[in-house]
């Protein structure tokens, strides 16, 4: 009798699991197909770390003292923020989105957070001003969206369960308390999520803190999900935890990294998913946090290779910038962020809106489409002819992108040679084939 009843309440308690599977909303659907035709999206690590000039981990790296560190706000004093001036370099440079640090591993919130006790913008710093908001007011007015990244690691909080990160940071252990930190996160994200417009996804990073742990940690991720997602459903949830996608994420992240590929070391993990858009986040420089000895910048080729590359991988691009602590952004990042933009100038049309295309990704390039346009990326070729594995499609027209120039198309029952009529020399070269 006894085990009847249990197996009853078993299956009940499965199929209310199954029942309470996470299931996207049509507004959370629709703002994926959106942020998939983004492609191109700008990273900003920014916070009192930009000060010392060594990247956003510096805290711990140099083993600073917690009650020392909050030290650093009384002298944060961005005096040349615009966050006008930042929207339209980035708009100028094709770019489609910002994410930018709300909260990173420091624990300081870049926003009026009221339930911070006062370690934020406004209330510790000179400054008085909330960046997120002028931001959320800059993007609004020029079409850009507006993600927040948000650390789900605290190197300052005294509730924050201490994890494999700054242990020698001063901090008492006896006020560790999950319940407690979990409930500051929720009502931060609630601030995040009503006092800054529509936001296009929330980013989170840090939960291989505890990965660890002898006993798996539980970071209660389903419900933090659902609360976003009962906030604001068209908002994205994405992870940087560099495993499987887990249920409520609506983006799959991969860091330093495109898709399938782990030269960085952190997507060992994973598996490329085919449910759920891709993002790829990059360092411009070989640093996320500003960082005053890291002149390591990757070349315009490299940049706009990156993009073409990650849009033929049906992925996004997330191109990381460290402000500095003026309110700056480093004459190098605009230098290059310029060149992105001229390069989109002329070739958006085959980067926007499409997706990888119906070529697999080779070590010659890529393809993207949309509609019956199939665009060859065309980026390291030593021949002046492409032969493309696509059979089964009929090409009405064939022509060099930039130009018009037509492209002669030899058939065979393998598939299409391109002749080319030259050994294609530049950053990408494009072939529109119109099928
Ligand atoms: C890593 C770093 C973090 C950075 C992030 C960006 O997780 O710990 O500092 O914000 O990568 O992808």
């Amino acid at each position: 009798m006894v085990r009847k009843t249990l197996c009853t309440l078993g299956l009940l308690m499965l199929t209310l699991q199954a029942f309470a599977q996470y299931q996207p909303s049509e507004a959370n659907l629709k703002a994926r197909a959106e942020f998939q035709d983004r492609k191109f999206g700008v990273f900003l690590h920014w916070g009192v770390y930009s000060m010392m000039g060594q990247g956003e981990w510096v805290m711990n790296n140099r083993n600073i003292n917690y009650e020392e560190y909050a030290k650093l706000p009384g002298g944060f004093y961005p005096q040349y923020f615009d966050a006008e001036e930042w929207v339209k370099a980035f708009q100028e440079a094709g770019v489609k989105y910002i994410t930018i640090t709300s909260r990173h591993h420091d624990g300081f919130s870049m926003f009026h957070s009221k339930v911070s006790d006062g370690y934020n913008i406004v209330d510790a710093t000179p400054f008085k001003r909330d960046v997120l908001k002028e931001l959320a007011a800059a993007c609004e007015k020029y079409g850009i969206t507006l993600n927040f990244y948000y650390s789900h690691l605290d190197w300052h909080r005294l509730d924050y369960p201490i994890g494999s990160s700054g242990r020698a940071l001063g901090r008492p252990t006896d006020q560790q308390n999950w319940q407690s930190y979990y409930k500051f996160m929720n009502d931060q994200l609630t601030e995040l999520l009503t006092n800054y417009g529509s936001i296009g996804a929330i980013w989170f990073d840090g939960v291989w803190d505890h990965a660890g742990d002898a006993t798996p940690f539980n970071w209660q991720l389903e419900e933090q999900y659902a609360l976003i997602h009962r906030l604001q459903p068209s908002c994205l949830v994405g992870n940087n935890h560099h495993k499987d996608l887990n249920p409520g994420e609506d983006i799959q992240i991969f860091e330093r990294d495109l898709p399938g590929q782990n030269t960085a070391g952190y997507s060992g993990g994973m598996t490329v998913s085919n449910t759920v858009p891709l993002e790829s986040c990059q360092t411009m420089s070989d640093s996320w946090g500003f960082n005053i000895t890291d002149t390591h910048y990757k070349s315009k080729e490299q940049l706009i290779q990156m993009l073409v590359r990650a849009a033929g991988m049906n992925a996004n691009l997330l191109l990381n910038i460290g402000p500095q602590s003026d309110g700056r952004l480093p004459a190098m990042a605009l230098s290059r962020l310029k060149d992105m933009g001229d390069w989109l100038k002329v070739y958006g049309e085959t980067i926007y809106g499409t997706r990888g295309g119906q070529v697999a990704p080779h070590d010659w390039g890529v393809t993207t489409q949309k509609d019956n346009k199939l665009y060859v990326h065309i980026m390291k070729l030593a021949d002046s002819a492409l032969f493309l594995p696509l059979t089964g499609v009929k090409v009405k027209k064939a022509q060099v992108f930039k130009d018009g120039t037509p492209v002669h198309v030899v058939k065979s029952k393998e598939g299409l040679l391109l002749e080319l009529g030259c050994v294609p020399e530049e950053i990408d070269y494009v072939v529109e084939l119109t099928l």
